[in-house]
């Protein structure tokens, strides 16, 4: 079945739960799930109702799609992302995305865990994304191109909205929540890296490294959506010093920023 079809049937089930139209969309990451809680009069589907949706398969995410409001803007939030580890297909991991795009969303806002390889960044410090280097083996993009949906060559010249980066800085410097600034790298995982492979992540020009967030926003960017990230540090990839991490650090460490992440997305949708 054509992706456009399979796109028309998610929304036309999600209409009839009165899911019609929203402004921001909103990807929630690793630990992160919280966010969700602070979305008023909440329509939550389960993902497994919703035709063609993929289904979540690590415990730490949730599967729900949660419709609402927050700061009076229409929210439509992703609580559990899917990841190309988990053995989706790209055209999987991102038909959320093209959803949310077909249900009107022109915003994407994401969030998630990374490890941090530029030394001053310290774990549970958040990272606004400038930018990002796609080291995926795969491509949501990949085959013929849907003219509908997008062009075949999107433009990636400014992949994350700078107009809103200069939000989250005022918002991050108006709450006194440190917020990092950098490059993120997306890896096929699952495994976490090598010291070499830290190292080798870092000299090409990355800040922190994550196995989500970059084919969600390739798929946005071709919808005609702006996007912003912001991630959360949840190790310290130092080379030369690099200490055993198992996922739950990571997801205590997700928890514990989760809090300023909540706060900063929060005043930020209401400005959009
Ligand atoms: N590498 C890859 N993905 C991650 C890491 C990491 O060190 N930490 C959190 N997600």
């Amino acid at each position: 079945m054509e992706l456009r079809t399979q796109i028309a049937e998610a929304v036309a089930f999600l209409n009839a739960k009165n899911i019609t139209e929203a402004h921001v969309g909103i990807v929630l990451g690793t630990g992160l799930g919280r966010l969700a809680d602070e979305i008023e009069n909440q329509t939550v589907i389960d993902y497994a109702d919703i035709p063609h949706f993929p289904l979540s398969t690590v415990e730490s995410h949730k599967g729900k799609l949660i419709f609402g409001e927050i700061g009076g803007k229409k929210v439509l939030a992703m609580q559990g992302r899917f990841h190309y580890y988990e053995g989706y297909s790209m055209k999987q991991v991102t038909f959320p995305i093209r959803v949310m795009r077909a249900l009107g969303v022109d915003t994407l806002l994401l969030s998630g865990a990374a490890g941090g390889m530029n030394l001053s960044f310290k774990k549970g410090d958040l990272m606004m994304i400038t930018d990002h280097i796609n080291l995926l083996p795969d491509n949501p993009l990949i085959g013929p191109n849907d003219n509908e949906l997008g062009p075949r060559f999107p433009d990636m010249s400014e992949t994350y909205a700078k107009s809103i980066q200069s939000k989250i800085e005022t918002i991050a410097a108006e709450k006194s929540i440190p917020m990092q600034k950098g490059v993120y790298v997306s890896v096929i995982g699952p495994m976490l890296e090598s010291p070499a492979e830290y190292r080798f992540l870092h000299r090409i020009g990355a800040d922190a490294v994550g196995m989500s967030t970059v084919p969600e926003v390739i798929v946005a960017k071709h919808g005609g959506m702006q996007c912003a990230a912001v991630i959360v540090i949840t190790d310290e990839c130092d080379p030369d010093n690099l200490q055993p991490l198992n996922i739950a650090e990571i997801m205590e460490m997700a928890g514990k920023a989760e809090i300023k992440l909540i706060e900063l997305y929060k005043t930020l949708i209401a400005q959009l």
